[in-house]
């Protein structure tokens, strides 16, 4: 499965099976994890077989069950759009190794999860992942035009960026964002809304695999 397809295959799933995750996936994992970390400051990690901090010894904590692989996502303070973007692509890359994932921003315990962090560090989200019970169902969507702004005609790469961009996942499927397009220049504005800073990196990943564009250049407000 090419990242591109994982897009369309993902959905959020809360309920896990007790199969283990492969050793060469964590590895393959872990792989993308330093190099991002390396790359940007970011303090991500993977936590596997730790349950705690979804309590999966009681049969259910919210709507999860079985949850006890996690990305962390950490960092320090105002990287909210970092965390989202770079935590999309561990979403999508573990999609394409056949695994299932949920952004988790409120309900799991964060005095459980095993992580040291320093003072001006915090937890953003943590991502669940493993072999889910089902793989999802694509979630309501508003429609894409009330998601972007056009000036000028549109090429067909900003629509396909925009398609994927209504697919992304946002916190309470709140889709608080608007991509514009203005005669080749490429802008994305957050809306007031939980995590939707977050959101907001989740979603330009999405539109720059959608788009099929490298190097997408998104204008500064
Ligand atoms: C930043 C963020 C935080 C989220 N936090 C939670 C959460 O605390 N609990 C939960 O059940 N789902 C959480 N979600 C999952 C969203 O509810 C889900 O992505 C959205 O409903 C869209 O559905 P989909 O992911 O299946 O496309 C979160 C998603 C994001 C992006």
């Amino acid at each position: 499965m090419t990242l591109y397809e994982a897009v369309f295959a993902r959905h959020s799933v809360r309920q896990y099976t007790d199969k283990a995750i492969e050793e060469d996936k964590i590895e393959i994992l872990n792989k993308q994890i330093d190099k991002i970390n390396n790359d940007t400051g970011l303090k991500i990690s993977l936590c596997i077989n730790e349950p705690e901090a979804f309590q999966a010894n009681k049969p259910n904590y919210g709507s999860f069950s079985g949850c006890r692989n996690y990305f962390v996502l950490a960092a320090e303070k105002g990287r909210d759009e970092d965390i989202g973007y770079y935590g999309e692509e561990l979403v999508l890359l573990s999609q394409t190794l056949g695994l299932n994932t949920c952004w988790v921003a409120l309900t799991f315990e964060k005095n459980k999860v095993p992580v040291k962090l320093s003072e001006n560090e915090k937890i953003y989200d943590v991502i669940v992942l493993g072999y889910g019970k089902t793989n999802g169902v694509p979630h309501k969507s508003k429609p894409v035009d009330k998601l972007c702004r056009v000036t000028g005609e549109a090429p067909e790469w900003f629509l396909s960026g925009m398609k994927a961009a209504a697919l992304a996942p946002t916190a309470i499927n709140q889709q608080r964002f608007i991509i514009s397009y203005d005669n080749g220049k490429i802008k994305a504005k957050a809306l007031l809304g939980p995590c939707s800073k977050t959101d907001l990196g989740i979603v330009k990943y999405h539109f720059e695999i959608g788009s099929g564009m490298e190097n997408i250049v998104w204008e500064e407000r």
